[in-house]
């Protein structure tokens, strides 16, 4: 799909989605393929998404892709992920930049294959001016980390003179995330029937309204999009504040 659905709201199109892509292991197991072909078709229905979002005029996108805990999984499959991470990058870069997209990579990527690291560095800062969208994908993040991360950096420059207690306040904390130049996403999708953030940007999804479905990560595509879209349409923000009918 390549316009906005008639049925959706341009002035009430999300400007951040972030999504939880889980259910490829399960895809795969359904249809007796490894789970490594779960991935593989995840990293498909990802560049889907990503061109889905930008026709549709959705400013960023925040892929979960690898958490600080999925280190635990079988060493064949953490292998076979960064190596899709590091082929993905490879392959797509230039065409992703064609089309105008920045890359951010958020996370711990200091203990990621060095090789990783370097195509990483490198898709950033080549399109870091870009502005079609912008595309972040969390690799080896874990959102506790992040915000322990941030509080040790504001201490250092406490402890340094830099810094008085008093001048902490929520923006400070928040030029200290990862996320710093991103604003906070505005739906956040979790597919495969599970119903939990797993670690996922805790400060940053403060208001974010959150949609979950059934379906396999695998198998999201526009058309289930549209749906969480129009989920998303039908609810009422209120940033904790009450609404008001009548002006003064
Ligand atoms: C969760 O499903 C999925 C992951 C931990 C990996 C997500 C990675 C991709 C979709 C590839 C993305 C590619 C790029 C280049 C960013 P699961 O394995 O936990 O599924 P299960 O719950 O059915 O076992």
């Amino acid at each position: 799909m390549t316009s906005l659905p008639p049925d959706l709201d341009p002035q009430k199109i999300p400007q951040h989605v972030a999504v939880i892509m889980d259910g490829n292991g399960r895809w795969a197991t359904s249809r007796g393929l490894p789970r490594i072909a779960g991935h593989r078709q995840g990293a498909r229905t990802l560049k889907e998404l990503l061109r889905c979002c930008k026709n549709w005029g959705i400013k960023a996108l925040t892929a979960y892709a690898f958490s600080t805990e999925n280190w635990q999984r079988p060493i064949e499959e953490v292998d076979f992920l960064m190596l899709l991470f590091e082929r993905m990058l490879r392959r797509e870069l230039a065409q992703m930049h064609q089309e105008g997209v920045r890359i951010s990579l958020i996370g711990d990527l200091s203990a990621l294959p060095s090789s990783l690291q370097t195509e990483m560095e490198h898709s950033m800062t080549e399109t870091l001016n870009n502005q079609a969208i912008h595309f972040t994908v969390a690799v080896n993040y874990g959102s506790r980390k992040e915000i322990t991360t941030a509080c040790r950096q504001i201490a250092q420059l406490v402890q340094q003179g830099k810094l008085s207690p008093e001048a902490i306040n929520e923006s400070l904390v928040e030029k200290h995330l990862y996320t710093a130049d991103t604003p906070a996403p505005d739906l956040m999708i979790r597919t495969s029937a599970e119903m939990r953030l797993s670690n996922f940007l805790l400060w940053q999804m403060a208001y974010t309204e959150m949609y979950f479905t059934d379906i396999l990560w695998p198998d999201f595509d526009a058309d289930a999009f549209h749906q969480a879209l129009l989920s998303y349409q039908k609810r009422d923000r209120r940033f904790g504040q009450v609404k008001t009918f009548f002006s003064a």
